[in-house]
This record gives C-alpha cells, structure tokens and sequence, in this order.
C-alpha cells in the first residue's frame, strides 16, 4: 500500500505566515517497484483533526505529486489551516490520509494592518549603534476563552520580541535583509500559549542591523533610515470567533537596553548592570520609560516570510585551548562558521568577557585578523556579578573558527564556551560519502562553505566587512547549493529583491540588495565602472530562477522573475554591438591564477566572457519562455540566442577552429556553453587539456572557469582528466586547501601559500563558497544524479555515474521533492556494484557510460546505446552489476 510520507507547502511541512496560496507537494512511500499515483484528493480544515472540513476535494485523476497550486480556498488572515492528501497507484491501491501539513496565514491585506511602525529613537540617534526596548502592557479578560493568537512582527533594523517574558519564536536576526523600501518581510508566531488572563505584556527589543548600521567596504550607515521601528500585531482569536488585536502604536513605551553597541561587522556590547529585570513582563510597571514615535514606512511593502528564517543550526564545543606564541589565550572551535559565541561566566559586577573572532592563525599561529579588514567581529559582556550568567549576542553575527578571548575574569573552563551557528533554515537534502577521505572533507567544506554563507542572503563572506549578496558568488553556486540543500524559498527571496532593485533599464546590481548604488565614491573600481550589470554576476537574474526551476519544477519562481530576467536579456542587447557584449566595469575571470601580477581580474578577454554569458542566459531565457507558453517571446530570444552563437563563433574562433582566447576560462565557457562549432569541439577539448597539461594538470581558472572546468572535460570524453583535476593535492586545487586544514571552501586557490603565508589580506577570506561550485559535480556527474529539463524537479531524471579517480566506492543521496535519488557505485577490479533508488512516482534514465557488459539487471532491460548501455526504470530499488570496459 503506498503511504504519504512528506506532505509540503512551498516545499516545506509548514509554513508560519503565509499571503498567497502555497504549491502543494508530497512524497510517496512503497514497497512496490515503478509506481506511480493515478489520482488523489486533498482537505483542509481549521483544526488538526479534521473535524470541521471546509475543502473536501473530490478524486483527481492525476500523476501530478509536486507543485500543485492550492487554487480553491479562500484565504481569512491569522488562521491556522491543515492540510492532508490521499493518494492512488498504479496497483489499484489506496493511502491512508497523510499527516497534515499545516500553515498559519499572515496579513492577507494591506488594509488589514491595523499597527503603525513605532520606534524609542530620535534623529540624533541616527549614528548610534545601540538598541532600545519597546513595550506594551495590555488586559485580557476572556483569556480561558482564547482560540488562538498569532502575533505578526517586523522591523526596520532587527528585532527580538517576547511575550510576558517569552521569547516569540527561535528566530534570530529577523526580518532578515531584503530590499526594505520595496519588500519588508515579517515573520507569524503562534503565542497562543504565552497568553495570561489580567495583565499581559509584548517588549521588543530593536537593533541597527542593515537597515541604519554601518555597512559596506566603503562604510555607510542608514542605507534604508535614521531611526531603528517595530510593527507588531498581535491577533487573538476566541473561541466564539470575535477577535482582540493588539497593535504597535504611540500608547507603547521606550527605554534604552543593555545593548551598547550592535552591528554586523563590528559585533556587540551588552552592559548586564543596565538591564531591567522582567522589562517584557508584568513585574514592571514601565513607569519612567519614555514616549514613542510614530515612523512613516509603507505598509504595502510587508510580505509575510513563512519559513526559511535564520535560526540556531547547531551548537559546536572547542576543541582546543590555545596560547599562542605571542602569549593569546585563543579557542579553537574546530570549524569555520557564521554565528555567535554563548558562553557561562560568573564574576563581580563591572567584570567584563571581551571575544575577538577570526578564522585563521598566521604562520606562527598567532591571530590573525589582518583579513576581517574593517570588521571588528569583537563581543564584549559586562557582568553584573550575580551569580553565573549566560549570554550570547543578540544583532551581529560573526565568521569564525577561532576565538581571541581578550578578558575572561575567573576559572577557565572550555565547557563555558559553545559557538552557535546561525543560518537560514533549511533541509539538507546532499548527501555525500565515497572512498576518498579528502574529497569527503571537501564536500563537507563546500557544505559549511553554504550554512557560513546563506545567512538571510546568499553572501559572499561572512566575517570581513562585506558579508553582501555578491550576484556572482550566488550565481556560480546556485546548483551545487540546491543539491545540498533545499533553496527553492531562499532564492526565491533573494530574487525577489534582485527584481525589486534592478535599474529601470533591468541592469542587475552586483550585490543585492543593493547598498553599493549611490555610496561607493571612494572605491577605485566601482566609482568609475559603476555598481550593477557586470556579466557572470548579474546573469544570476536569470540562472537562479532556471536553476530554482530544473531542481524543483517549480513555475512560480520563472512567473515571478519573467520580467526581470528580459529585463537582464534585454538590457544586453541595447548595449551590445553587433552581437558582441560588453559594458563599463567587468570582473571577468575574477581572481584568477592568470591575472597580471597584484591584479584580481583573470587573463581571458570580458567580451568573450561577456558575450558567452550573453548567449547562455539569453537561450536559459527562451527557454524559460517556452516553459510558460510565451511562443512570441520563445521565437524571437531563440533567434536571439542563435544570432549571438553565430556571433560569438565569428568573432572568437580563427577560420581554423582555434579559440583565439587560450586561456583554460575561455575553452571551458565555449564547451560548457555549447558556443563551439561541432567540427571544433574535439580541437577546443584537446586544447583545453594543453592548456591544463601547461600548468601540470592545474587549473589557473577564477570565478568564470573554475565552476565548469570538470563539466567541459567529462562532458567531452576527458573523464580521467577531470578527475584528475578534482583531486589533484598540490597548489593550486581544491583538495590543496582540504590538505591545509580548511574546513570551508577559499576565497583564494593560495589564501595560505605552500610556503605558509598568506594573499594579501585585503581580499583573503577562508569562508567564501564560489569555487565550491565544483560541488555539482560531485552529485551530477560523478554520482551521476542528474536533472531532466523536460519533466525537471526529478520528476523524472537521468542516472548517469561516472567511475573513477581511484575511489573505490561512492555513496550519495539527494532529497527530491519526491523522495531521496540514492546512488551507490562500488569498484571491485573490473566489476562496478552499482545501486539506485528512484523515488515512487518518478522515473529515470540509466545510462552506464562505462560498461561493457551487464552482468546483473536486477529486472532492468539494458539496450547498447552509444554511450554504453541505457534503460528506463521506475521507482524502485535496484542493484546492477557490470564490467567496466
Ligand atoms: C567579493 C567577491 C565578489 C567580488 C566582485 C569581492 O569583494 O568578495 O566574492 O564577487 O568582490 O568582484
């Protein structure tokens, strides 16, 4: 009998705060193989048990599991709703009801936004880095007849809010960053809990965060405003269906906190003798505390967030205590990592703990922060010395793996010392294991390299003093990211504001949001070339939704960028001549090996970057407007698309087939993007290993390149020396970092040199996820794991491993939103064990590139092909056996 496993909304089992209707998906459990669900029917109903069904959906005859539109039901806002399915197979047979998923909705209307955006700050205090506490007490008679009550709650700046001393949610770090003026997220708690009959009451505290703290390489404060504000309605719901709301207005009060001092880069000051014992419950009067303001924002801005906040991930422990040779009491946590220090103290009043954070010792393991730049990623606690205390910062974060600790007063004791990490909360859905214990450290590298760097936005580091949503980094990273974890809302967030600060001409800024337009007069590159539409940056406008789009079939995301992503199309074209790309300032191959001594920028030439970047996008484009049936647009970007092939083919390849280009970058983009003649393709592959042979079997590549150089190799019959490249142990490669100790991925192939010093400092970080991007690889080719555009979110999918570089085995497993794909090959002699999974309801092509003969099917009927052997198979698990050729 099949079984509904994994009931979800956008993806998620349940979403808290919810606008617009969700897409509806579920995983189907049997223990037969190929099956496939005939039809199924859903309800929804307000309470858990189903007692009161206000949608009884009838049976639909249908296959579809995933992306289903929850179309007939009309949304109240504050409400819990349940959700459930049931399904049929192909055997006839039918599902229990699933468990429900469940939602709560949020302010379906801006009309319905009863509260004002209330702060304690004047305009002097728009370069103050403190924060301030908010509260409101308020009576409730009728509390044994409460329902249920959902409070909705945002900020500009960031907040904390609790309800008669509870804390509202696990979030940290809400509303997160997005583009405020245009899309201010808030987040739903359910307090139902946390409500008392008599007096009651909500306190916020409020901090600078990215919307007024002091922000960028260059430094700027108030971005968005002066004055740090709260939103918050709390919406109680009674048994007899009236409702009480209680809003954020003038009648709140404001006081100062214990925190000092909070900012992103710079860390945080908390003064424990200025706290105020039960500020946020009724055991204070909140006499004293001063008069609120009024704050003028637009609430049609607020969009409810639902899921994927930053939270607490994990706790990790020391692992070492250090003294340095200068005489630096440091702890060692082991990992790099983004998030906080919590640590137990006990002492006399006035006291203090003071906490630098760093990711790396120098050569003579001493602190180095030399690459932190600007930021301070420093923390200090006064103590207010009564008894043991307990603290961890509040509106920062810090990169780290190591620890200064400047002041401790009393005992040593690393117990006293956990690092939380924060991310954006998210199902891991990669995971990885094989024979080779450094390309295992390297998988685990890029995955830390994904939880230091998806904190609220896609970042390209999280310690120096950017920590911002680079376009690039997040573009190159986007498909190994959704094969590690499940990025479908994370994205479409961050798209969300890439769309929201486009220029009018649908230039893409390179960071978004965007803080770098308007305030980079003292950066040498960007003062004069600008601070949007740089190619392979900006492309994520369009990559990132096709990505979002192949990995999880999901339309809703490709509707929602259409206009962006011609936008990115479109303002390409007014500024291309003849076809060929170009404009003001390029990255190019940003970082590579090839650059010119003491540059950044790679040798290979931007307008064969940029062009290439023009084709791929503009063909990803056309063929996002098939996929929604916008023929016109599908015809005329096709024939776009072609022109610039043709185009790109002129200009850069010699009448006899030669990339004029040679530089490693320059081949990998023509082969990886299709731009190469069919007569040249063997020539340009053939190249491409002179060029790798060059350098020893190294790669010299930057941002552009290094993402698909194992693709261009073992997509064009060079699988040995893809591999290769993948393990290659000294410098310059990816498990040369492993072999250093790393534990995220390098901004730099020689962040630490072989000879143990470091690249400049002003451009070093240890926690930079780009050239994970090889992480892809990993799952789609050497595993195998790969994406049907045609029926995509592996609906159906192909499994195609590729044996090789010495491993003996390889064990992965990715979490599709339909159910985990498992691929396990083993090597024995000349005999390849291989097992698959595919998930019910879902089918797959296998192809077995390598053999040479079948010796087990497990009931597969292999035909030859030209690649070696294929066969479809439906869902099941399957153990095959074969010689390898
Ligand atoms: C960032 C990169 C980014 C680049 C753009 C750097 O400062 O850290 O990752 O893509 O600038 O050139």
């Amino acid at each position: 009998m099949p079984a509904v496993i994994r009931l979800t909304l956008n993806q998620e089992s349940a979403l808290s705060g919810v606008q617009q209707l969700p897409v509806l998906g579920w995983e189907i459990e049997s223990r037969n193989r190929n099956v496939r669900q005939t039809a199924y029917r859903l309800q929804i109903s307000q309470d858990q048990d189903f007692d009161n069904i206000l949608l009884r959906g009838e049976w639909q005859e249908s296959e579809c599991s995933n992306n289903i539109p929850l179309t007939e039901l009309m949304l109240t806002s504050s409400q819990h709703y349940f959700i459930r399915v049931q399904v049929r197979d192909n055997y006839g047979e039918t599902s229990g009801w699933s468990s429900p998923a469940q939602m709560i909705t949020g302010v379906l209307y801006p009309h319905e936004w009863l509260a004002d955006f209330i702060t304690a700050e004047t305009s002097a205090d728009k370069d103050n880095s403190h924060a301030t506490l908010l509260r409101k007490s308020f009576v409730l008679n009728r509390a044994q007849d409460i329902q249920s009550a959902f409070i909705h709650v945002s900020a500009l700046g960031l907040y904390e809010l609790y309800l008669n001393g509870h804390k509202a949610g696990e979030d940290a770090l809400t509303p997160g960053w997005t583009s405020y003026h245009n899309h201010l997220l808030y987040q739903t708690y359910d307090v139902t809990g946390h409500l008392e009959k008599g007096e009651n009451v909500i306190g916020a505290i409020l901090g600078a965060g990215w919307y007024k703290g002091d922000m960028g390489f260059s430094r700027h404060r108030n971005y968005y405003g002066e004055r740090s504000a709260l939103i918050s309605q709390l919406v109680i719901n009674y048994n007899d269906g009236s409702q009480e709301i209680v809003i954020s207005d003038e009648s709140w009060k404001g006081q100062d906190s214990a925190i000092l001092f909070s900012e992103i880069y710079d860390g945080e000051i908390y003064d424990a003798r200025r706290e105020i014992p039960g500020w946020c419950t009724k055991d204070v009067s909140g006499e004293g505390w001063r008069p609120v303001s009024l704050v003028t924002h637009e609430k049609s801005t607020l969009v409810a967030q639902g899921s994927n906040t930053v939270r607490k991930m994990a706790e990790i422990k020391p692992v070492a205590l250090i003294t340095t040779p200068q005489g630096d009491t440091v702890i060692d946590f082991g990992q790099n990592l983004s998030g906080w220090v919590e640590f137990r103290v006990s002492g006399k009043a006035g006291d203090e703990v003071v906490l630098r954070h760093f990711e790396v010792l120098d050569a003579d393991g001493n602190v180095y922060l030399d690459n932190l730049r600007t930021a301070r990623q420093r923390t200090a606690y006064v103590l207010k010395g009564e008894g043991e205390e307990i603290w961890h910062p509040h509106f920062t974060w810090q990169g780290f793996r190591f620890v200064k600790v400047e002041e401790y007063p009393g005992q040593w004791d690393l117990n006293n010392f956990t690092a939380i990490v924060l991310h954006s909360a998210m199902e891991q859905t990669g995971h990885f294991a094989c024979s080779n214990p450094q390309l295992n450290q390297l998988h685990h590298n890029i995955l830390w390299g994904l939880k230091g760097n998806f904190v609220d936005v896609p970042t390209d580091c999280p310690q120096r003093d950017e920590r911002l949503g680079w376009t690039g980094d997040a573009q190159i990273f986007c498909r190994t990211a959704s094969y590690l974890m499940q990025t479908r809302n994370f994205f479409a967030k961050w798209l969300t504001d890439l769309r929201y600060d486009q220029t009018p001409e649908g230039g893409v800024p390179h960071v978004i949001p965007d803080i770098l337009t308007g305030y980079c007069g003292k950066d040498r590159l960007l003062s004069e070339g600008g601070t949007h539409s740089a190619s392979a940056w900006a492309d994520a406008a369009v990559i990132n939704p096709w990505t979002m789009y192949l990995m999880y079939g999901d339309t809703c995301v490709l509707e929602n960028q259409y206009a962006s992503m011609k936008g990115w199309i479109d303002f390409m074209t007014a500024h291309a001549e003849n076809h060929i790309w170009h404009y003001k300032l390029q990255f190019g191959d940003w970082v590579a090996l090839d650059a010119k001594e003491g540059s950044y920028f790679g040798a290979t030439p931007n307008d064969l970057t940029c062009t290439a970047y023009y084709a791929y996008s503009t063909q990803l484009f056309a063929k996002a407007a098939k996929v929604l049936n916008r023929t016109e647009d599908y015809d005329h970007y096709h024939a776009l698309y072609q022109a610039i092939v043709r185009r790109f083919q002129e200009a850069f390849f010699t009448p006899s087939g030669q990339l004029a280009a040679r530089t490693q970058t320059a081949h990998i983009l023509a082969l990886y993007f299709n731009l190469v003649p069919d007569e040249f393709r063997q020539r340009t592959t053939d190249t491409l290993v002179e060029l790798l042979n060059e350098h020893d079997g190294h790669l010299v590549t930057g941002f552009v390149g290094t993402p698909y150089f194992c693709h261009a190799l073992s997509q064009n019959g060079r699988t040995k020396e893809a591999w290769n490249l993948l393990l290659k142990e000294d410098f310059p490669s990816w498990l040369y970092q492993v072999k250093a100790g790393a534990t995220t991925v390098w901004e730099h192939w020689d962040g630490i040199k072989p000879d143990g010093s470091m690249w400049s400092a002003d451009m070093n970080s240890f926690n930079h996820y780009a050239y994970g991007a090889v992480g892809e690889w990993l799952y789609r080719v050497a595993a195998g794991i790969e994406a049907d555009e045609a029926q995509p979110g592996f609906k159906h999918f192909i499994i195609k491993p590729l044996t090789g570089g010495g491993l003996s085995w390889l064990d992965t497993r990715y979490q599709s939103i339909y159910g985990a794909i498992g691929v396990r090959w083993e090597v024995s002699g000349q005999t390849v064990f291989l097992n698959v999974t595919v998930p019910a309801n879902t089918s797959a092509t296998v192809v077995l590139t390598d053999g040479q003969s079948v010796q087990e099917a497990d009931g597969i009927d292999f035909a030859r092909c030209a690649e070696g052997y294929t066969a479809e198979v439906g869902s099941g698990e399957y153990r095959i056996e074969y010689r390898l050729v």
